[in-house]
């Protein structure tokens, strides 16, 4: 497989072409932003961690059913995967109130949901990712009714596997956030990543918080809880 043109950077990773139209390669880089890009910071080997977390959590997803865009690791920070158009939503499932959700509702950070939650961002960085809901979505063409069916269905699926997944190595997973993609061939796939940077993750005994809150809210150990995380996952799936 050869890497081609660099088609986009992102926030925390690059995308390059390949030589195959239907796939191209992502480079995990070590930055991380938070409020829409303001805040920038980064730790050494924050890519390496991201790229192996994302594709070992993307396996055990598909050994649950879930169709993924993760095609191979081909490095430390590079990962080949199928080229796929960016719904662009921000799908989010929350299992207990925390962030921008405890804001707009005054609800107490850490108060349990009767039912997970799921809700959807418009991915546009000039308007600040606003929420949206699924008539919104389907008004702008942004998806099809039947599509946002197969989203939804995606998301809970994700979300119990992860639950799972967490809980094996003493986590408790708050919300996450999920980006789903059409390939060539029109299936609806989950794309992008999915690790501390996209996850709210609390140790199961203490609370504390193994994700990329540390860095939006100045809490220090940014590095060590990440490593944190990846070493109770190797740890446990070995
Ligand atoms: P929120 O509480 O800030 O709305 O975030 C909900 C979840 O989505 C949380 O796990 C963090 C994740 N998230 C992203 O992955 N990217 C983003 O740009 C935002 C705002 C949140």
């Amino acid at each position: 497989m050869e890497k081609r043109e660099l088609m986009y950077v992102g926030k925390a990773k690059k995308v390059y072409a390949t030589d195959d139209k239907d796939l191209c390669i992502f480079e995990y880089k070590d930055d991380a932003t938070a409020f829409n890009g303001l805040k920038k910071g980064s730790f050494e080997g924050k890519g390496i961690i991201n790229n192996r977390m994302a594709n070992f959590i993307f396996r055990l997803l598909e050994k649950k059913g879930v169709k993924t865009h993760l095609v191979e690791e081909l490095s430390d920070r590079e990962t080949l995967v199928k080229k796929v158009d960016i719904i662009p939503l921000e799908v989010i499932v929350r299992n207990v109130a925390a962030g921008s959700f405890t804001k707009r509702y005054a609800v107490e950070e850490g108060t349990p949901f009767k039912e997970p939650t799921l809700e959807y961002s418009y991915k546009n960085d000039d308007l600040g990712d606003p929420l949206i809901n699924s008539y919104h979505a389907v008004a702008l063409g942004i998806a099809t009714r039947q599509e946002l069916d197969e989203i939804a269905k995606i998301a809970f699926t994700v979300n119990d596997a992860l639950k799972e997944i967490f809980l094996n190595i003493g986590i408790k997973l708050i919300d996450f956030k999920i980006e789903v993609g059409k390939t060539s061939d029109g299936q609806i796939v989950l794309a992008d990543e999915i690790s501390p940077d996209t996850c709210r993750l609390w140790d199961a005994e203490t609370n504390k918080k193994l994700d990329k809150d540390r860095f939006r809210l100045d809490l220090g150990e940014f590095g060590d809880v990440y490593r944190e995380v990846w070493g109770r996952l190797t740890e446990y799936y070995k």
